[in-house]
């Protein structure tokens, strides 16, 4: 296919290592369905790395909030505390649902949902926060997660665009009682599209498999105790999934030297605010270089 010339994307994706061994092996076994190894190695591989104790892939990253929705059993008229700077696969859900979203804006540093104006939002009815650790910082999650337990919340969180970024000691993901990832094309590890939702809940890790697979019954096939979606992740994408997540260590140094040559090239022009290198928990892993266009009147986040 025809790159265009001056295009510069987000990310290009970087198919190395095992990739064609473990796809090919799926192709010739013929095991390309959701059923196959590669499924439950790569949800036990990620998670492990995260440091969560269970996994479940799902189609994309949107599916992946949306059945965290879902099994937190969130109704109508509850409210969600969440960031008013993300993508709408966060607050789709919700809409759907008749869930309020109550939308805290951005800091003007790291870009993260601005933590400090979360208590004054929360009422009797808000029953979560939805975290989104945006472009390659991570939010504040001391705040949130004494915000959560002082007030009895869930934490979900949205990892989507931090695969590998820690706040302090511990990585992105690990936090929420129920965190979410993409593996879309454009993020740091990719299985072309997918998603996973990661625990420490057995009760949420069974529920969501039954979720993302048409509720069909463990015990009794096509008798169906809730009803599901059809969210189940494919063996060959998971081999692919297994074999990028092999190489992120290397995917991670990339994007920080890609980051800090753009800091250096455009560190001179002066009406534009560049992306903090690192923030007082995290240092920048740059899943995208975004920069701020300082303006008479506004400011434009790109
Ligand atoms: C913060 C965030 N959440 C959720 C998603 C949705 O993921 P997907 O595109 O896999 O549905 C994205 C995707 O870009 C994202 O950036």
């Amino acid at each position: 296919m025809n790159k265009k010339k001056y295009n510069i994307p987000v990310n290009e994706p970087l198919i190395i290592g095992n990739a064609i061994k473990y796809v090919s092996d799926c192709l010739k076994s013929g095991w390309v369905s959701s059923e196959g190894e590669y499924v439950s190695q790569f949800e036990t591989k990620f998670s492990n790395y995260i440091g969560k104790n269970y996994g479940v892939s799902v189609v994309n990253g949107t599916a992946a909030i949306e059945l965290s929705i879902e099994v937190l059993d969130l109704k109508k008229g509850d409210e969600v505390i969440m960031p008013a700077f993300s993508i709408i696969s966060c607050i789709l859900p919700l809409i759907k649902k008749g869930i309020k979203p109550v939308l805290i804006d951005s800091n003007l540093y790291d870009w993260n949902m601005d933590v400090t104006q979360i208590e004054k939002k929360i009422t009797q009815k808000t029953k979560a926060i939805m975290v989104v650790h945006t472009y390659g910082l991570a939010c504040d999650m001391d705040i949130v997660s004494y915000l959560a337990k002082k007030y009895n919340l869930y934490i979900i969180e949205d990892a989507a665009e931090s695969h590998g970024v820690h706040f302090k000691n511990k990585l992105c993901g690990s936090f929420g009682h129920l965190s979410i990832f993409s593996f879309y094309a454009n993020k740091l590890i990719t299985t072309g599209e997918g998603g996973m939702i990661l625990t420490d809940s057995k009760k949420y890790y069974q529920k969501l498999k039954l979720l993302r697979n048409l509720g069909f019954n463990n015990k009794k096939r096509f008798k169906h105790d809730v009803l599901g979606w059809n969210y189940r992740f494919t063996n060959i994408q998971s081999a692919l999934g297994l074999s990028q997540l092999e190489k992120i260590n290397k995917f991670i140094k990339i994007k920080k030297v890609i980051g800090s040559k753009y800091s250096k090239l455009l560190s001179n022009i002066s009406n534009i605010q560049l992306p903090m290198p690192n923030n007082q928990y995290s240092t920048n892993l740059y899943w995208v270089y975004g920069i701020l266009i300082k303006t008479k009147k506004i400011i434009l986040i790109i």
